[in-house]
């Protein structure tokens, strides 16, 4: 079925980063749409599975692709990897999260961050928009985070890989959107994927509001080709309001600081 979200985004999508969590909810969400997809990350046993599960569930096709997007020759990779097909759609979903004092960390961990969270987007959008606004038509989501809108202590290159995402994503936005090409950056907030719930974080009598990844991947592909940003959630939205509208950002800064040092105490210095 060619839905008009086919029309304007298909026929195959590459969702970067889609073997679980909230890629593997872009992968099956995009599917349900009628395009066929592309789906990238590491772990072939789970993209095997998915794209078996979205081939059954869904009447696309669907490709796994094995490949770590924070190698050198991603993107001629991956222009191997989809060679003769029409991608209308990006999702660049993957994001290495290291927890920790910055200092504690090898330096070689934070280069990862950049690789992972900034330069594969980056890459990607690059590689695959040309073809987009050459056809006139197409989309890019960015993954970002509320992280994204101030520092926090103990993801310092999370959190500014997570502001390049967001204002990649939103001067894109604005550049490409007459070339016919929508992109968004997406803000999720705490978001049950596997990953997250295995950081165990600590929740006190303020537990931040946490949402199911198909929440955060609807309210994503709903905002597509409307808006330069959504912030998954109204909680997260309100907290936002609170924390980047009413409070002066150093303030913004320690209570961020605070509340990741209260999640993770066992990550403190
Ligand atoms: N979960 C949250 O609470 C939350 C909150 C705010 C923002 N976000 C953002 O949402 C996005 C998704 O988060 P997530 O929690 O689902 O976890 P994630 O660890 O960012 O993503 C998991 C997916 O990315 C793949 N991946 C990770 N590193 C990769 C690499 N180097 N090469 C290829 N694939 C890679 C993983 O598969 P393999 O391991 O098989 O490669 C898996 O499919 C991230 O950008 C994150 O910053 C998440």
């Amino acid at each position: 079925m060619t839905t008009g979200f086919g029309e304007r985004y298909g026929p195959w999508a590459l969702v970067a980063g889609a073997s679980d969590g909230l890629g593997a909810a872009f992968g099956r969400a995009i599917a349900a749409r009628g395009l066929s997809v592309v789906l990238v990350a590491r772990s072939a046993d789970k993209l095997e599975a998915l794209a078996e599960e979205i081939r059954s569930e869904h009447g696309v096709e669907a490709r796994p692709v094995v490949q770590d997007l924070g190698s050198p020759d991603l993107v001629d990779a991956l222009e191997e990897k989809t060679a003769g097909l029409e991608v209308g759609l990006v999702v660049y979903n993957a994001g290495l999260s290291i927890i920790g004092p910055f200092l504690d960390q090898p330096l070689e961990n934070h280069l990862e961050t950049l690789q992972v969270n900034c330069r594969g987007p980056l890459a990607l959008t690059h590689h695959y928009g040309r073809p987009m606004a050459r056809r006139g038509r197409g989309g890019i989501v960015l993954m970002s985070s509320l992280a994204g809108f101030q520092g926090s202590a103990l993801v310092a290159s999370y959190s500014a890989s997570k502001a390049f995402d967001l204002v990649l994503g939103e001067s894109l936005w604005e550049e490409l959107r007459e070339q016919g090409v929508d992109v968004l950056s997406c803000c999720a907030g705490a978001t049950r994927t596997p990953n997250y719930i295995a950081s165990e974080p600590v929740h006190g009598r303020l537990k931040a509001p946490e949402m199911e990844p198909e929440e955060v991947v609807e309210e994503a592909l709903a905002s597509l080709g409307s808006r330069a940003c959504v912030v998954a959630g109204s909680g997260n939205r309100l907290l936002g309001f609170i924390l980047h509208r009413l409070m002066p950002r150093s303030l913004a800064v320690r209570i961020m600081g605070a509340s990741m040092r209260r999640m993770y105490p066992s990550s403190r210095s």
